[in-house]
């Protein structure tokens, strides 16, 4: 491409992660409060074309390799096969990743890859159902496993699985979420819970760290630190071995966004669902692509203003300097 999406800190933005509708289907207590929130009106989401030029525009003209689709839950929209399906005829073609929540994955995960999906991350807490309803006030743990087993079956392999653990909720639960993973194969990874909640409750003291669920970990594993280079991934990666370092089980990732953050190295760009830029998870700004779009924009002006959005990100989320503000913005909304 002509000019990649750089920053004013010597970073180039080559992961774009794209949320498709900020509903979901499930209520997550760190994420969305129980009675939901006012979701956007339809005529101001993305359409489906819409989607695709601007993908178009990142993969040709702004250096972006990798796609990844977020929500709110990804797979609430009926379009997502033919999403995926343009996005994958893009020259050159970009990878193509989804984080989803896994409920109705069952009977699409098929047909998902087929379109072009290369790669999919679910968000599972736990595999008990006392818990996951205490998680997501939903009762659809055996719907999510399902749509688990679905993603493996289609060939979507490894499957990642990421856990937020939550103080005196799931955090006794680390170790045994491990076990379960690498018996089938998955990918676990543990999120530190960031302040992206409805309910701002998130404390950094009450936080689990990722410290702490080493910690937990090594009451049943012993974890060595990954060699291979990071590249810029949010997860740092352990092998996992048997308590006597005899035998490797697997492997295991730790998203350490507040105590050990990986801002200097962020490769990503974000477009929410009305189809504005936000250069950071935690912006306070955003760029709207969507309305100069409509508008009549040319390729070029968008790529332009992109770039525009890009140069004004931030050092990082800024979680321990003084001057801190959660965004207006949820996670459910912003889609990680
Ligand atoms: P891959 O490792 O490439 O599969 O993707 P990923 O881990 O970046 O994607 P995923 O959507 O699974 O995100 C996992 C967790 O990492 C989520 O809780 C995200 O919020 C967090 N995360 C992803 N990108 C960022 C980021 O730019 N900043 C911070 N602080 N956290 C992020
Ligand atoms: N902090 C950290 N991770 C979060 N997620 C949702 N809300 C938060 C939060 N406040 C995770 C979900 C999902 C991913 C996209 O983001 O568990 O796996
Ligand atoms: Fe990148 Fe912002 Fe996430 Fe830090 S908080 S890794 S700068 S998106």
């Amino acid at each position: 491409g002509e000019s990649a999406l750089l920053d004013r800190f010597g970073r180039v933005a080559t992961d774009l992660r794209i949320s498709l509708t900020d509903k979901c289907n499930l209520r997550c207590t760190y994420c969305m409060p129980a009675e939901g929130l006012p979701f956007q009106p339809a005529d101001r989401l993305m359409q489906a074309d819409e989607i695709v030029r601007l993908a178009g525009i990142a993969v040709r003209d702004l250096g972006v390799r990798q796609v990844r689709f977020t929500g709110g839950e990804p797979l609430l929209r009926k379009d997502l096969v033919e999403i995926i399906a343009a996005v994958a005829g893009l020259e050159p073609r970009p990878e193509i990743s989804l984080t989803t929540n896994a409920i109705g994955l069952a009977s699409r995960a098929a047909e998902l890859a087929a379109a072009g999906l290369d790669r999919i991350n679910v968000s599972l807490d736990t595999v008990h159902a006392a818990t996951f309803l205490e998680v997501t006030r939903r009762p659809f743990l055996d719907r999510v496993l399902a749509g688990i087993d679905a993603a493996a079956a289609a060939g979507l392999r490894p499957v990642k699985i990421n856990a937020v653990l939550l103080r005196g909720v799931n955090d006794d639960q680390a170790a045994e979420l491990l076990a379960w993973s690498i018996e089938r194969g998955h990918q676990l990874r543990f999120i530190e819970q960031m302040p992206l909640d409805a309910d701002h409750s998130w404390e950094r003291t009450t936080m689990v760290t990722a410290a702490e669920t080493r910690a937990r970990l090594a009451e049943r594993f012993t974890l060595v630190p990954d060699a291979a280079p990071r590249d810029g991934a949010p997860a740092e990666l352990y092998r996992v071995l048997t308590p006597d370092g005899s035998r490797e089980l697997g492997t295991v990732g730790i998203i350490a966004s507040v105590t050990e953050n990986f801002c200097g190295d962020c490769r990503r760009t974000r477009l929410t669902s009305e189809g504005a830029v936000r250069s950071c998870l935690f912006s306070h700004q955003e760029t709207s692509l969507l309305s100069a779009l409509r508008e009549g924009a040319s390729d070029h002006e968008l790529a332009e203003l992109w770039r525009g959005a890009m140069w004004a990100k931030p050092a990082g989320h800024g979680l321990d300097t003084a001057g801190f503000v959660q965004p207006e913005r949820t996670m459910s909304a912003i889609g990680g």
